[in-house]
């Protein structure tokens, strides 16, 4: 969907004969009643409405037509309120009628709440749009939206339609937006080209592993890299994984997912940066030809990697992409990856995790998560569990004996791919909702997604 699209599938620039939505916040509901119509105090009542944040009363003129909307707000969470509106409202336009009407917080809250995946599910297709006027930065806003949806899209697929080769096709369709050509290492190649630990993992499955990657930008402009972990599918290889732990792994490309949604938001935003977006997309499957516990690779970086587990396999297609990031010196490097079981026991689902060997960059992210609502919570990379990365015959194993720190040992395996001097901060995350809340349905979602633009945004245009 494009910039204009958006813009007309969610929002309109018209105001005629719209619907108001009265934002109260809770702290106020109960004063703003006593101000209100006897009919409206009977509605609310007899509606047996609850002043929750985010909660919707549609209310109702003496024909029975909707004549105006309230919504609960929090004061310290404005960004959800409109969350529920474009999927409970009837089609129409509607606008804000409150003094919070230019925070532009509201009107990303409602767009990513319009979000529906209806690909295998058609006719479901209602428009509700809500009126912008020039106090909203629409291209910021627009920019933001289709981030998030190109990730939940991503991740909602199915793998059998997002294999390695369809992962691709996303980023070209993105880049050729903007002018661009994606190159592609496939197969074999990936020997050829020397990417070992990339084609060892991706080599048992009919689709073809591959490493994607696209540069944009003016190249006198600051360097900055994107990784993403593209697992179309993670089984878990030889080390299978249960049926219930195999049940979301679809969603094991949600790095992937975001670092295509990142790019575009920087490509329509403009940053002053050049971006590189590489993408190491596999399945990790079963057949004769599988990689096995026990095995040792080498990688690009020439550095030994003694297999213990096949299924932690983000952090080896990661590896040989790090490797590939850093000859080009970047001024920062980023990844993302669906990476370890262990981060969303350590967090939860809906806190992704980062690490980070640049102290200034955590704070600043830190600041910016929390300018845009956008949670996310930093972890150490305590170099003294790096023992239990120890191989006996290797340089390294992919895998600790013990799972404890799970997500520290993971992002202890990929520091060591970085050189001390590259600045580098990893994401572990979820990229999926386990349970729909306000703007957030249920299914793939991005996270850290939104915070890391503005960490981009203040950091290279020096906004304050
Ligand atoms: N893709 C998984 C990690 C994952 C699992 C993320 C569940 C989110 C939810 C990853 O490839 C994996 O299987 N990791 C293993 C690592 C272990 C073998 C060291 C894990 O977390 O169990
Ligand atoms: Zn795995
Ligand atoms: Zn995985």
């Amino acid at each position: 969907m494009s910039n204009t699209d958006l813009m007309q599938y969610f929002y309109t620039d018209e105001d005629t004969n719209s619907i108001p939505i009265d934002v109260v916040l809770k702290s106020e509901f109960s004063a703003w009643k006593k101000n209100q119509s006897k009919y409206l105090q009977n509605w609310i009542e007899a509606s047996q409405f609850k002043a929750k944040a985010s909660n919707v009363l549609r209310i109702p003129n003496m024909q029975g037509s909707l004549e105006k909307v309230l919504v609960i707000a929090e004061i310290e969470n404005l960004m959800w309120c409109l969350g529920l509106c474009a999927k409970q409202l009837p089609a129409g336009k509607y606008h804000i009628n409150s003094s919070h009407k230019d925070n532009e917080q509201l009107y990303l809250g409602w767009g990513l709440g319009a979000y529906q995946y209806i690909e295998y599910k058609k006719g479901q297709d209602k428009l509700c749009k809500l009126h912008i006027d020039g106090a909203i930065d629409i291209n910021q806003l627009t920019a933001i939206i289709q981030a998030v949806t190109v990730v939940r899209d991503m991740v909602n697929a199915p793998a059998s339609d997002m294999m390695p080769q369809h992962i691709s096709k996303e980023c070209e369709s993105i880049a050729q937006e903007f002018g661009l050509k994606i190159s592609e290492c496939i197969g074999d190649n990936l020997i050829t080209e020397n990417y070992p630990v990339i084609h060892a993992v991706g080599r048992a499955s009919a689709h073809e592993p591959r490493l994607i990657e696209f540069i944009w930008g003016d190249p006198q402009h600051p360097r900055v890299s994107l990784i993403g972990k593209g697992v179309s599918f993670d089984s878990g290889g030889l080390d299978i994984k249960s049926a219930q732990g195999m049940r979301l792994m679809k969603k094991d490309m949600g790095g992937a997912a975001h670092a295509a949604g990142i790019a575009l938001a920087v490509m329509r935003l403009k940053l002053p940066i050049q971006l590189q977006v590489l993408i190491p997309a596999v399945e990790n499957a079963i057949s004769g030809d599988a990689f096995r516990p026990g095995d040792v690779l080498t990688s690009r970086s020439g550095k030994t990697i003694e297999i213990d587990n096949t299924d932690a396999e983000g952090r080896l297609i990661l590896c040989d992409a790090i490797t590939k990031a850093v000859e080009s010196k970047p001024d920062l490097l980023i990844d993302f990856a669906t990476l370890t079981g262990a981060a969303r026991v350590a967090l939860g689902t809906e806190v992704p995790a980062f690490f980070t060997n640049d102290d200034s960059s955590a704070a600043d992210l830190m600041h910016a998560s929390e300018i845009v609502n956008d949670p996310i919570w930093q972890l150490p990379l305590h170099q003294s569990y790096r023992y239990m990365l120890n191989s006996d015959i290797a340089d390294i194993v992919n895998s600790a004996a013990s799972g404890y720190g799970g997500a520290i040992t993971a992002a202890l395996y990929l520091k060591e791919f970085v050189p001390p001097e590259t600045k580098w901060i990893h994401f572990d995350v979820m990229a999926y909702n386990m349970r729909a809340r306000a703007g957030r349905p249920k299914g793939g979602e991005a996270m850290g997604l939104r915070a890391v633009v503005e960490f981009l945004q203040k950091r290279y245009t020096n906004q304050q």
